[in-house]
């Protein structure tokens, strides 16, 4: 169920959960692509009549409170964002959330505490949900990227409220069912980032699902080891070396063609634009050498991939791309995805913290059909894991 099978709101209480695991520096938000997420559904809201109540958690405090944790801390950036007033209610239960309700006029809005500075929250605990849903008339999740948590507020309110999917998380499944769930074929996919390991059932599950996989980044050079390339000093997981080739057999019989690069950016230090830098063949690597990104062969060889494809998911950057020039082969992939995107041709989702931030730098973020604010919970859902906060809107 979404906003629009909600009947007359006006003067009811919803319990909104959101994310509001903000990035923060100095006390202040650096980041509010998060607030922006909900700002429609908040603002609907709202604007029907509710009295808004928003949840969410902050960084890990594990049931204490925790006071640079407090949500005390994002009300301002919230307000800007949103161009209206916000309460805060140094609560999630109990009297006084009832009588901040009590105060709140139909439209307006609160955010209450920091959801994990109880410990019921983490735990699931059906009392906590229970005490929190006394002060509310209906619940709507908003906060995907938090959907992959079996928490009070993110999946036990949905029992005992009547649920609601808000328009963010509705947005979010919708453009994610487009890329996994029916999507138009041929599909790639992009697996990059340091580790194998952190990735490990995203390969496996992609290698079924997509008829492309292009891996990037550190995991590279483990698939690279793997097929018995020496890759000097490169980052590379050794003792991955069998589970990396099961994945490429896996692979093998299901379809998928695995890209790897073989043409590959090297240094023999981790520094920007340093002195040994060379571009090389994958099997020229130095023993005192790293790979770092991509080769631009192999860049443009990936772009063509994609020129023959109709749908891409793209998670983790293809090189170092935080320093000048190991970014230039995920840029000249954006690059290009945004462009076919643009075109019409491939539609395009993208999520993960590392990865927003390459399509932000090569300037393409904007040009992505669809782009998560996700973290965690868009790697779980592309490892094919049904995730407990979307299951519990479902029943
Ligand atoms: C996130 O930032 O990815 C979500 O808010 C989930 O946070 P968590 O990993 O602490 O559960």
């Amino acid at each position: 169920k979404t906003l629009d099978d909600l009947g007359d709101v006006n003067g009811k209480v919803a319990l909104v959960r959101v994310d509001l695991n903000l990035p923060m520096q100095d006390g202040a938000v650096t980041d509010d692509t998060r607030i922006r997420a909900a700002a429609p559904t908040i603002l609907e809201l709202s604007e029907k009549g509710a009295k808004v109540l928003l949840l969410a958690h902050f960084g890990r405090p594990k049931g204490e409170r925790v006071p640079n944790q407090s949500l005390s801390m994002v009300v301002g950036a919230v307000e800007t964002t949103l161009g209206k007033e916000v309460m805060f209610v140094p609560e999630v239960t109990g009297d006084v959330v009832k009588q901040a309700v009590g105060i709140l006029r139909a439209g307006d809005i609160a955010i209450l505490e920091n959801t994990r500075f109880w410990k019921g929250e983490e735990k699931n605990d059906p009392e906590l949900a229970a005490a929190i849903a006394a002060n509310g008339d209906f619940y709507v999740n908003d906060a995907f990227s938090a959907a992959h948590r079996a928490h009070a507020t993110t999946e036990g309110l949905a029992k005992v409220l009547p649920a609601y999917a808000g328009r963010s998380m509705q947005a979010e499944l919708e453009a994610l069912e487009k890329a996994l769930g029916t999507p138009e074929k041929p599909v790639a996919a992009v697996v990059g980032g340091a580790k194998v390991s952190s990735k490990l059932d995203v390969l496996k599950h992609l290698v079924t699902q997509v008829d492309h996989l292009i891996i990037g980044g550190g995991m590279a050079n483990t698939f690279l080891a793997a097929k018995g390339v020496d890759v000097g000093k490169s980052l590379c997981e050794h003792d991955l070396t069998d589970t990396a080739n099961e994945i490429l057999a896996t692979a093998d019989g299901a379809g998928c063609t695995v890209h790897l690069p073989y043409d590959v950016v090297v240094s023999k230090e981790f520094a920007a634009n340093p002195p040994s830098l060379r571009t090389c063949n994958v099997h020229e690597v130095a023993a005192d050498e790293m790979i770092l990104d991509a080769g631009p062969n192999a860049a443009e060889t990936l772009g063509d991939v994609l020129k023959n494809c109709r749908t891409l998911v793209w998670n983790g950057p293809l090189g170092a791309f935080e320093m000048e020039p190991f970014d230039a082969a995920t840029v000249a992939l954006a690059k290009t995805a945004a462009a076919l995107t643009a075109d019409g041709s491939l539609v395009s989702v993208a999520g993960g913290g590392d990865t927003v931030a390459a399509l932000n730098h090569a300037g393409v973020a904007q040009d992505f059909s669809y782009i998560s604010t996700a973290g965690g919970a868009f790697l779980e859902w592309m490892e094919g894991k049904e995730l407990p906060g979307v299951a519990a809107l479902e029943v």
